[in-house]
């Protein structure tokens, strides 16, 4: 349904807001957009206000214009369903339209996303208005992709008013049938919670202490499926009118209230709004992390980057600019992992309104005087020497298993210690990255097929159903490597009794009897290869049944037991991580588990990116990124490669680069990529070790 070849190349685009400007600023916006290469514009995200003056009143002209102009000029158009938040007229006439809080708080007018996902009159506003803007520009040559509202669940992700609690109710009808199974799923034997009848449960509202757990995590399945419900209202909507019209809604990576791997389906090509911060040393693999999942999350193909900053946002507490390449570097790195389209929020920085100080590809300054917009102009025209990318993959033989669920029953409270799960998961991530590996997220219950490596940082929930998948892996000659407090709950939060980890004892070939949750400052150690490390945070108290001690515990109660094990399953190895270990020795192990599995491994500091795509012939990219913001690094790579695009005079690169601060290089191979030739080295280079935190974007 998405044909990338509808928009001439690569992507390249903004949110553009032109109801924010008078009109002459118009012709003049076009202008710029030839200039800078822009070939696509995402249209009329915030416009409900302007678009529908009261109820069924409907003023087109404005749009039409645009439209046409648009269209005129060469610039295709990503057209919004224009439903992101609905108009004061509209929450003054519907007053329980407004989400209400878990605290009972109905939230007022003035900011945006303003509504209840399940309010009637909102799904029928949002119908209404969809099906009139779908009406409108069916058929207009400009109109190329359907952008469906914007960010569903950014700022609000559930809802408890009553619309909602009745609609919780009747969801939960539907999967439980009965009240008494729907009494045993939430095991509400405990604390005199045992219902008799639908109508006495409520959401998960603010009570006098923990909710019940199960009630908390199926709140939070509802309440993803209740904004999914609004989704594909307007989607429907959307294939009625104009079938042969792809549809997208934007994403935001790791955003804890949608289970993005179920929202995916509903997509004909996935796209990501991502602000990792520029500030950090590490943001390239914060953002890496983000575009690896969307990717992950459309099953490999491509995606499209819709939502970044040219430089600076204004929402942190301090909003660090973009340095002086370090957009084109972030933008290379989309493409590396996969990205048909870059496009930015927003075209214009605005002049009023609470997003004034965020970039813009037209900055306050104006284009001539602005190095942004020489940059954001000068990669417009890179872009069209990079059409090839658009039909190439990214090969990974490693996948992280990563599941919504599993994060939200995490973050219910009243657990042995709060364990925040997207640091951990960066982590593990940065140590995968920094050995040179391409990686993919993967839902349980995805094919393992093609994966040589599966890596769970954290997989607290874990049914029986994903225990044998991952069993059938290793059997099959896969490797796999499990973090601490995994396979502990089943998907109703129910404990696996006779040891922890659960679905996964046998094929760990151990069990965990309980674990030592350290406090701030405590510390254990950890013998591996001879080395002794600290350890942190938490350490698993776990006896072996099958897998032998890779490393011990030297203090503590339980000193001298496992703390990392081993244990060989047919073909394959099962690993187990049981403690925080420090990044380096995370990444010794992570090695190991490679090399096990046959998977070539680098080493490499973590201001050098590495990617590897593949063309369609067979032949594969090198995708070099510098994250140093101030030294040039050397690096060593594998000889035969030639630059990419080909540069005038030669483009043969030998066996070695300097990558200056914030430059990329690309190297086409004629066949696969040996990344165990890429070392960083020389006078020129510079080496600082990952944050332990990365947190998601
Ligand atoms: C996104 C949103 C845009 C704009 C941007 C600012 O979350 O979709 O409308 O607010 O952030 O960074």
């Amino acid at each position: 349904m998405f044909d990338i070849r509808r928009f001439g190349g690569v992507i390249y685009g903004a949110d553009y807001n032109p109801e924010q400007w008078p009109r002459e600023v118009w012709a003049e916006d076009v202008r710029l957009m030839n200039e800078a290469g822009v070939n696509l514009v995402s249209l009329g995200i915030f416009s409900w206000a302007q678009l529908e003056r009261a109820e069924g009143d409907f003023d087109f002209g404005w749009l039409d214009e645009v439209m046409d102009l648009l269209h005129a000029g060469g610039v295709d158009v990503n057209l919004a369903t224009a439903t992101a938040s609905p108009p004061p007229w509209f929450s003054l006439k519907y007053p329980d339209s407004r989400p209400v809080t878990v605290d009972g708080v109905r939230l007022e007018v003035g900011g945006r996303q303003g509504y209840c996902p399940g309010h009637p009159a909102l799904r029928e506003g949002v119908a209404r208005l969809t099906r009139a803007v779908a009406t409108r520009y069916a058929g207009h040559p400009a109109l190329k992709l359907w952008h469906i509202n914007n960010e569903y669940g950014c700022h609000i992700d559930q809802c408890f008013c009553e619309h909602c609690a009745r609609r919780f109710r009747a969801w939960l009808e539907a999967r439980y049938v009965t009240v008494a199974a729907l009494n045993d799923a939430w095991g509400t034997a405990f604390w005199s919670q045992r219902y008799t009848d639908w109508a006495e449960i409520q959401p998960p509202r603010r009570a006098p202490t923990y909710a019940n757990p199960t009630q908390q995590l199926d709140w939070r399945r509802f309440s993803s499926d209740n904004i999914l419900e609004l989704h594909t209202l307007e989607r429907g909507i959307l294939t009625e009118v104009t079938p042969d019209v792809p549809a997208t809604t934007n994403f935001l990576g790791f955003l804890p209230g949608l289970d993005y791997f179920r929202w995916a389906q509903e997509e004909d090509v996935v796209s990501l709004d991502a602000y990792p911060d520029p500030g950090q040393p590490d943001s390239h693999l914060e953002a890496g992390m983000v575009f690896d999942l969307t990717r992950s999350l459309g099953g490999g193909n491509r995606w499209i980057l819709m939502e970044q900053a040219t430089s600076a946002v204004n929402w942190r507490t301090r909003n660090a600019p973009k340095a002086p390449g370090q957009m084109r570097m972030l933008n290379h790195l989309a493409l590396a992992k996969g990205a048909s389209g870059i496009m930015f929020f927003q075209w214009r920085a605005s002049k009023a309104g609470a997003e004034k100080f965020h970039s813009g590809l037209v900055q306050h300054v104006g284009p001539q005087r602005s190095r942004v917009w020489r940059e954001v102009t000068d990669f417009g025209a890179e872009l069209r020497g990079l059409t090839p990318l658009l039909d190439a993959r990214v090969p990974a033989r490693v996948a992280v298993m990563f599941d919504w669920h599993n994060w939200w029953a995490l973050n219910i409270d009243s657990k042995p210690g709060v364990l925040p799960l997207l640091p951990l998961l960066g982590r593990w991530y940065a140590a995968l990255r920094t050995l040179g590996q391409n990686v993919d997220f993967v839902a349980p219950g995805s094919d393992l097929e093609g994966y040589d490596v599966v890596v769970l940082p954290n997989l607290y929930l874990m049914d029986d159903a994903t225990g044998a998948d991952l069993r059938a892996f290793t059997e099959r000659g896969g490797h796999l490597i499990a973090g601490y407090f995994t396979g502990v709950v089943d998907s109703r939060e129910h404990v696996h009794l006779g040891g922890y980890g659960g679905p996964l004892r046998d094929v760990l070939g151990l069990w965990v009897e309980e674990w030592d949750v350290l406090l701030p400052g405590q510390t254990n150690t950890v013998t591996l290869n001879g080395q002794t490390v600290t350890v942190t945070d938490w350490c698993d108290v776990l006896h072996l049944d099958g897998a032998e001690a890779v490393a011990t515990y030297g203090e503590r109660f339980y000193a001298g037991q496992a703390a990392v094990t081993r244990r060989a399953t047919g073909q394959g190895q099962a690993w187990y991580v049981g403690t925080e270990l420090p990044a380096d020795t995370l990444r010794n192990v992570l090695r190991s588990v490679l090399d096990g599995a046959g998977v070539p491994h680098t080493d490499l500091p973590v201001t050098l990116d590495l990617s590897v795509s593949q063309l369609p012939d067979g032949s594969q990219i090198l995708h070099l990124l510098s994250a140093d913001p101030q030294v040039t690094q050397r690096v060593q790579i594998p000889a035969g490669g030639h630059f990419f695009p080909a540069r005038p005079g030669g483009d043969e690169v030998g066996t070695q680069v300097d990558l200056a601060p914030f430059s990329v290089t690309l190297i086409h191979y004629p066949g696969p990529v040996d990344v165990s030739g890429v070392k960083v080295g020389g006078a020129a280079a510079t080496r600082v070790t990952a944050s332990a935190d990365l947190p998601g974007a």
